[in-house]
Parts: C-alpha cells; sequence; structure tokens
C-alpha cells in the first residue's frame, strides 16, 4: 500500500488540478482526496489497514503527481535492429522518462505483420517489466505498401493499432481498404503521411534554409496533401484515422476541417517540430534530421495553436534511436529520427510549460488522458479503481544530458550536452516502483 502526499495532483479527466493525497492498494488508485490532508488514522481506515508500517509514505511536497504519461509513438527496434533499441531498453528509457505506456511502431526488421510477431513484442514488453509495451501491427505486409495484414488476427495478438510508420502508404485504394479493414477491429489506422513523389531524395524543410545549406528540400506539400488525402478516405469509409507526426500549417488546417466535417479523424504532434525549426538544423549534427523534418516558423505557431484549440489532440515522441555509427555520416545519408523518450518531457516542460504556453494540465490531456482514450488503453488518468500508473515530477530538478546516464542504446538526441530542467523523479507502473531519483530500479 502507498500513500503520496502533499503532492499537487493533476488529472483533466476528472477535473482534479490541486494539493492532495493519492493512495494505492493491490496495484491500483484506491482513493484520491484534493485539498484536504489526511491523517494517519484517516489513511489506514481508508485502505482497511491495520498498521501504518504496512504503507510507504511517499512526500510530494513540491512536486506534481500526474497519470503515467502514454506515448503512442516510438521505435523499439526489435527484432532485428537491436544495436539501436531492444524492449527491454526502450521500455527502461520509457518510464526514466515518465511514459508508463508505449506503443511499439511496426518498421522493424521483419516487420510486424503477423500474429506471432505481434505477440512476440508484448511477451518482450512483460518479460521487461517496465513500461507497458503494446504492439502496433503493420498495416500492409513487410510494409511493401500492397497487401494488408490479416489485422483481426493482429488484434487477436495484442495489436491496438495499426501502421506502416516510416513510410507513407502510396497507393489511395491500399489506404481505403486498410480503413475499411481496420473497422473489423476497432483500431485506428496510424498514417505516416509522406508523398514519395514530392519528398524524393530529400532531407529537410525545403525552403531558404535547405537552399543555404546545399541541402535538398522535402517540401510541406509531401506531408499536407496526403493527411488531406487520409482524412477525405476516412470520411467516405467510417475508419478511425490518426495522423502521426503533424508537421505543416496545411495539415492542421486540413485536420481542423476534417474535424468540423464530422470525420473520425485525431493527430500528434511531437516535441521537437515545437521545439526546433529548420533554422536550427546545423550540417554538422544529424541528430537534427528527422521525418517529417524540422519546420518552418509559421507552421511550429500553427502547430501550438492546432495543440491549444483541440485541432491535435495529443503529444507523442516519436522515439526513434539510431547508431552513432549511422549518425556519424554526412547530412544526406544519416537516418531520420531523434531519439526522444528520456528528454521529451523535460524539453516540453522548459520549453512550454515553463515559458507559460501550455498549462501542466494541458500537458496532461495531451500526453495521457487523449492518447489512453483514443488507443483504448488502461491508465492515463487519476480515477479511483484505475491501474496505479504514476509519475511524481520535480519541476525544479535540473540534469545535464550525457551519454553516461541515459537507458536508451542511443544517443541522437538534439538535447545531448544540454541542460534541461523538470524531470519525473518517481514512476510507478500498476503500483509497482520502476523509477526512484532518476534511476530505473531492477
Ligand atoms: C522513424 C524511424 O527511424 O523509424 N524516423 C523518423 O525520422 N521519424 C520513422 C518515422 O517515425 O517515420
Ligand atoms: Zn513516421
Amino acid at each position: 500500500m502507498l500513500w503520496i502526499k502533499d503532492a499537487h495532483l493533476v488529472d483533466p479527466a476528472r477535473g482534479i488540478s490541486g494539493r492532495g493525497s493519492l493512495l494505492v492498494k493491490a496495484g491500483r488508485i484506491h482513493k484520491v482526496v484534493v485539498g484536504e490532508e489526511l491523517t494517519a488514522a484517516t489513511v489506514l481506515t481508508l485502505l482497511d489497514g491495520s498498521d501504518l508500517a504496512e504503507v510507504t509514505q511517499v512526500d510530494g511536497t513540491g512536486k506534481y503527481l500526474f497519470p503515467g504519461l502514454v506515448d503512442v509513438h516510438v521505435h523499439l527496434r526489435e527484432p532485428g535492429q537491436e544495436e539501436k533499441e531492444e524492449i527491454r531498453t526502450g521500455a527502461r528509457a520509457a518510464v526514466r522518462g515518465g511514459f508508463t505506456s508505449i506503443l511499439a511502431m511496426a518498421n522493424t526488421q521483419p516487420v510486424i505483420d503477423t500474429r506471432a510477431l505481434v505477440e512476440f513484442v508484448r511477451l518482450q514488453g512483460e518479460r521487461a517489466g517496465k513500461a507497458r509495451v503494446y504492439p502496433v501491427g503493420a498495416v500492409t505486409k513487410g510494409m511493401a505498401g500492397k497487401e494488408i495484414t490479416e489485422m483481426v488476427d493482429l488484434k487477436a495478438g495484442g495489436a491496438v493499432a495499426f501502421s506502416d510508420d516510416g513510410k507513407g502508404i502510396q497507393s489511395a485504394e491500399t489506404f481505403r481498404l486498410a480503413l475499411e479493414y481496420a473497422k473489423l477491429t476497432g483500431c485506428p489506422v496510424i498514417s505516416h503521411c509522406e508523398d514519395a513523389s514530392l519528398a524524393g531524395a530529400g532531407v529537410m524543410r525545403m525552403g531558404e534554409h535547405s537552399a543555404r545549406l546545399g541541402l535538398k528540400g522535402i517540401p510541406a506539400t509531401a506531408e499536407s496533401v496526403m493527411v488531406a488525402r487520409d482524412a477525405l478516405l476516412a470520411g467516405a469509409t467510417g475508419g478511425r484515422l490518426h495522423i502521426a507526426h503533424v508537421s505543416t500549417k496545411e495539415s492542421v488546417q486540413v485536420i481542423r476541417m476534417a474535424k468540423a466535417a464530422g470525420v473520425d479523424i485525431t493527430a500528434e504532434v511531437n516535441p521537437h517540430h515545437l521545439i526546433f525549426t529548420d533554422e536550427d538544423v546545423p550540417l554538422t549534427n544529424t541528430s537534427y534530421k528527422v521525418n517529417p523534418p524540422l519546420p518552418g516558423r509559421a507552421d511550429q505557431e500553427a502547430l501550438l495553436e492546432g495543440l491549444l484549440d483541440g485541432t491535435i489532440d495529443l503529444l507523442a515522441t516519436d522515439h526513434a534511436p539510431h547508431t552513432w555509427e549511422e549518425k556519424a555520416q554526412p547530412f544526406p545519408e544519416a537516418p531520420f529520427g531523434i531519439n526522444g523518450l528520456e528528454t521529451a518531457l523535460a524539453a516540453v516542460w522548459q520549453e512550454l510549460v515553463a515559458k507559460g504556453k501550455l498549462t501542466p494540465e494541458k500537458l496532461v490531456e495531451l500526453w495521457a488522458v487523449n492518447p489512453a482514450r483514443r488507443f483504448g488503453l488502461a491508465g492515463g488518468t487519476l480515477a479511483e479503481g484505475a491501474p496505479a500508473d504514476l509519475v511524481l515530477f520535480d519541476p525544479e530538478w535540473r540534469e545535464l544530458v550525457t551519454v553516461d546516464n541515459r537507458e536508451s542504446k542511443a544517443h541522437n538526441t538534439p538535447f545531448l550536452g544540454r541542460e534541461l530542467q523538470g524531470f519525473p523523479v518517481m514512476v510507478w507502473v500498476g503500483g509497482k516502483l520502476v523509477m526512484k531519483d532518476r534511476k530505473v530500479l531492477d
């Protein structure tokens, strides 16, 4: 049994934001009391306990207590590319970053396109015993963009969504079929919106800065025309659509229109697209190379506006680990991807919440409540009876991001060598303490 006291509890799902206590019993949230101090006797009564020695007490003074964050866009690289990340290391990095549930993308080697592979990902997640790992099944076999996978079977194995993320599905008819078949499972299709003919061999956002650096550009339309196509197909089929990593102002406009028209569409934004722009891309640091590429300033403003007005539903890291060797190549050759799990929350806190652009309540709505709801996952709330997936967050904790104190196998983050402020200091999954004082517990 656990008694977390004097923390600032935040749960927009229940309209809670205030100082109070949270009690945990048998791995679940037992009682939430805000605006009132509990005595030890009351706590014992509430927990049906007889001895306070059975209750672990945690002092939350000066800290926030959030529901465990839910990250719906994570690349764990297992099977096949364990040199970049393993399910075990990724699940450890997740809890160190404040995430108690993560969705593992299907672009592994082989691609997660059979029930056996879905079950493998789920079981490796259970073995790791850190963040809950939910598999995403591929939309097409081998992510070749042609034949739809056995979606009903993949769902039976534990898939909670379908995606060929990493690659846009070029054929409109294939994507239409995917939305249609996915309806049989009730799961959303996550779309990586990228028109290959427009993206070409580009490596950063097309514009003045790509021209100045002499790098091939990717036009904003490579994303937005696909968002429009997919929104129209979702409207026509009645399928459930989720747009991954939205990065252009036109995409935000299209999603706003689609929502107004009643399309079942949700969308995510990644922290790096809110924090950096194409102007920040240095030729010599491929940690800034990501797909979709870092946006222009006007795009970034539209993304934040979309988050605040409800057009964009959630935040997700798009944790994309790559090795030093791969990222040490010249900018055009290095793979796309930013390592996010261990820095994303701190970066968003420092750059958006601490600067007054996002409230702590909105942060929790975007990174716990909404993702859990959209993908039908347990958690994401401090409701009594919910699994005790919890994050004690210290807004004062400062930390230098170095290769030595990380759980992820890879270090391809623009924050390497920088100090960030605002980190989770204790994390519980199902009532079990899995991270304390920034160390993952074994
Ligand atoms: C991702 C990866 O490395 O798998 N890379 C990236 O730059 N975002 C793929 C993806 O999310 O599209
Ligand atoms: Zn993608």
